[in-house]
């Protein structure tokens, strides 16, 4: 099995009941490799926010330092139902941190988890807001590099025809890129690569198309109730990422129409030129080849692909700019704070 996040962040014990920046600390809600989240107290506001607290040793990556408050304030300037809204960003005594909209649900991960494998139309749905939120943050030039189970939070949908609503966070957020670039110290890979693309491996130039390779392991998941690639350490999970071709869904999942596993593979495709030209047509293809089955003795139903296309097109008018005042607080980092 490929290693999981090898060693916890290296923060402070006994945060909870401390105050970072604004906020209060009142409950830890998880940690990954690089980083804690708790919910806490906006004391401005009065409301509750989820504080993502970075380990110490990313505040002192310069590196990282800027391309976190880059991101940061990038994600912070798309306003799209499907990513989770940022409210500030900054750094408090040599540590870096976020404060989001409080998503209370659990994740993705926990989800596949327990429901999966998960059937073809639920798939399609839960993949559409995943595709939809990362085709809105191509066209603002932001790639995420980060698209996994754990980084898409799940809170309840609004009635029986939208159970979930699905939250992309963690923009630029990703330390694989640090690692494979060597510009870690630690020599070591943290977090899971089962989602990283070949280009993104490889360190070549990377576009949307590495969220949608990203986007692709997601779907093999919830559909086969494991990631494309399994392999006994992380060298051979890279070098199946470069070389081997998508695996097969049927093994998993004789009941799906052959179409799907066309739809997925081309979504792995080692070039990016040969994926999709974005997301969401990716996912309405998926569609389109899972509806087959379900229409195989009816036939076809009528024009599914344009009703997943109508979601991007057409583009509304921009609303008007907000006023400064109303822009998400985004402190640049300096070590003198
Ligand atoms: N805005 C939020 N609201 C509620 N829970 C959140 C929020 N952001 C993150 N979480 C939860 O906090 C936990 C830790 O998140 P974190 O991003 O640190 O780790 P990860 O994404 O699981 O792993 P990695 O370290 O590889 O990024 C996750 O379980 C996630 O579901
Ligand atoms: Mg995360």
């Amino acid at each position: 099995m490929p290693a999981e996040p090898s060693s916890p962040p290296s923060l402070p014990a006994g945060l909870v009941g401390q105050r970072v920046a604004g906020y209060r600390l009142e409950r830890e809600i998880g940690r990954g490799g690089m980083a804690v989240v708790y919910r806490a107290k906006d004391l401005r506001l009065g409301r509750t926010v989820a504080v993502k607290l970075l380990a110490p040793e990313l505040a002192r990556n310069e590196v990282f330092r800027q391309r976190f408050m880059h991101e940061s304030e990038a994600a912070a300037g798309i306003d799209h139902p499907h990513i989770v809204p940022v409210f500030e960003a900054g750094e408090h005594d040599g540590i870096l941190y976020l404060a989001m909209r409080y998503v209370e649900g659990g994740d993705l991960r926990a989800l596949i988890s327990r429901d999966a494998p998960l059937p073809i139309e639920r798939t399609a749905r839960l993949a559409l807001q995943i595709a939809s939120a990362l085709d809105a943050a191509h066209d603002h030039g932001l790639v995420h590099r980060d698209v996994k189970p754990g980084n898409v939070l799940v809170a309840p949908g609004t009635d029986r025809e939208h159970p979930e609503h699905l939250y992309l966070a963690d923009f630029g957020l990703t330390k694989k890129s640090l690692s494979l670039s060597g510009l870690t110290s630690v020599g070591q890979i943290v977090g899971t690569l089962d989602y990283a693309a070949p280009e993104q491996i490889s360190g070549r130039p990377l576009d949307g198309r590495c969220d949608q390779y990203s986007l692709g392991c997601v779907v093999f998941e919830m559909l086969a109730g494991t990631p494309p690639f399994r392999r006994e350490s992380d060298l051979a999970l890279l070098w199946a990422h470069l070389n081997d071709p998508p695996p097969e869904l049927r093994p998993h999942r004789p009941d799906l129409p052959g179409a799907v596993q066309a739809v997925v593979g081309r979504a792995l495709a080692k070039a990016p030129e040969e994926r999709y030209a974005d997301c969401l047509r990716f996912v309405a293809e998926l569609r389109a080849a899972g509806d087959q089955a379900r229409w195989a003795d009816g036939g076809p139903p009528t024009r599914v692909v344009p009703a997943v296309a109508r979601a991007r097109a057409p583009a509304p008018a921009p609303p008007p700019e907000p006023p400064a005042w109303a822009a998400p607080v985004l402190h640049p980092p300096s070590r003198e704070r």
